[in-house]
């Protein structure tokens, strides 16, 4: 097939890229290489010669026109993340980013497309479900501002009926998005769901839980705490945890994402439909870095200062049940992730602690909240 894969120099995107081109398809790929990701917007040297390349936005009608061209699946990776104070810059691109490609699919005579398969994300959810032990399953707001400057984590029953059990997250669940990133992802999710049953192309939606691997940026210090946690380690710097630490995600290795991508590409049962892209595995945030320093060989204590980021959910792992009906199981664990992971970063070369030169200007503009000042 001839599959367009918007963001295809990302991190995700160029292993999707990889895998489908393994497959025999024939892949075009459009991405802006934005910065930080890509450092002086240069081409990552990962790239495949054997994709077409597009150096451009796929919100861009001058751009997306051509490269439609042919294309018979698109595959919409790009976008904008991470946790910064810059509220519009989400919207603009990833919401009216989207918007404005799927305006010009309806524009593009004589297109072929048979389906789009959206990459959307846990961060669609805010916080998931629980179960309270007087009230049964429940899906409780975020942790009130006030409780969290208090260092009080976990979330509490809203009646005062105590601690909440987090649960296993299913499609089902109410999307509450948190942050501005979270928005603009629910926003392209609806946005290509409602074009595609408005204008019978099948649509398939792909909310990938924390994803991490080989490629993930390593200079882009607002998202992937795998590197975050790495080039901190890398620098003789502890890992900064926020809370206690004792936050739980679901990690999945960035070949596992790819090949749940793979395996909805033309697949009818996929269409219309929204899928978790996770392992249903939680792991601490703790634990993670106390992992990833052990894949490094390096000990270092992490560093916890009580903070805290607003819109931050507690815990939240993936129900797969939907994604395993199709035929879904990850194949990769998170030791085996994190040794393949460790072995790429290393080969890297030097690289800067990103994170340690934004940490000041993350707590001044409200993002990282609490703690000792
Ligand atoms: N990494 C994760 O843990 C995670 C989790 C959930 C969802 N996602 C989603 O997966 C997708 C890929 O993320 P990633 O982690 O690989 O990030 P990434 O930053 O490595 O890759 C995104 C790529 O998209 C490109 N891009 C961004 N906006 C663009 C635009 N308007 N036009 C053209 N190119 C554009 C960037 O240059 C970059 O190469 C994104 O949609 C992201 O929201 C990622």
């Amino acid at each position: 097939m001839r599959i367009l894969v918007t963001g295809g120099a990302g991190f995700i995107g160029s292993t999707i890229v990889d895998q489908l081109l393994a497959e025999g398809h024939r892949v075009r790929i459009v991405d802006y290489l934005e910065e930080p990701t890509h450092p002086g917007g240069r081409v990552p040297a990962y790239l495949p010669a054997a994709a077409e390349f597009i150096r451009g936005d796929a919100g861009d009608p001058q751009i997306i026109g051509p490269a439609l061209d042919g294309i018979e699946v698109l595959i919409h990776d790009a976008a904008t993340g991470g946790f910064t104070p810059h509220l519009a810059r989400y919207l603009e691109r990833n919401s009216a980013g989207t918007a404005r490609l799927l305006e010009t699919i309806l524009q593009t005579p004589g297109t072929r497309l048979r389906q789009i398969i959206v990459a959307s994300s846990i961060a669609v959810y805010g916080e998931g479900k629980y179960r309270c032990a007087a009230h049964g399953t429940i899906t409780p707001a975020l942790r009130p501002p006030d409780q969290l400057a208090r260092g009080l984590w976990e979330l509490q029953c809203p009646h005062g009926d105590g601690a909440l059990a987090p649960l296993p997250t299913d499609e089902g669940t109410r999307a509450c998005p948190e942050t501005p990133y979270g928005i603009s992802k629910y926003d392209q999710e609806r946005l290509c769901l409602v074009f595609g049953r408005h204008h019978d192309i099948p649509v398939t939606a792909l909310r990938y839980f924390v994803t991490f691997g080989p490629r993930q940026s390593p200079t882009n210090p607002y998202t992937g705490v795998c590197s975050i946690f790495a080039t901190r380690l890398l620098n003789g710097q502890p890992p900064v945890l926020y809370e206690d630490g004792q936050q739980s995600r679901d990690f999945i290795f960035v070949e596992d994402v790819a090949r749940a991508n793979r395996l909805v590409v033309g697949n009818p049962k996929s269409y219309g439909r929204i899928f978790n892209v996770g392992t249903g595995r939680a792991t601490t945030i703790r634990a993670l870095a106390a992992a990833i320093a052990d894949a490094l060989g390096v000990r270092r204590e992490p560093q916890l200062n009580g903070e805290f980021r607003m819109g931050e959910v507690r815990h939240m792992v993936a129900d797969v049940t939907q994604l395993a009906q199709l035929g879904f199981a990850p194949q990769v664990s998170l030791e085996e992730g994190l040794q393949r992971y460790v072995r790429w970063v290393r080969a890297q070369g030097r690289l800067q602690d990103a994170f340690g030169a934004v940490e000041q200007q993350l707590k001044a503009s409200g993002i990282v909240q609490g703690g000792r000042r």
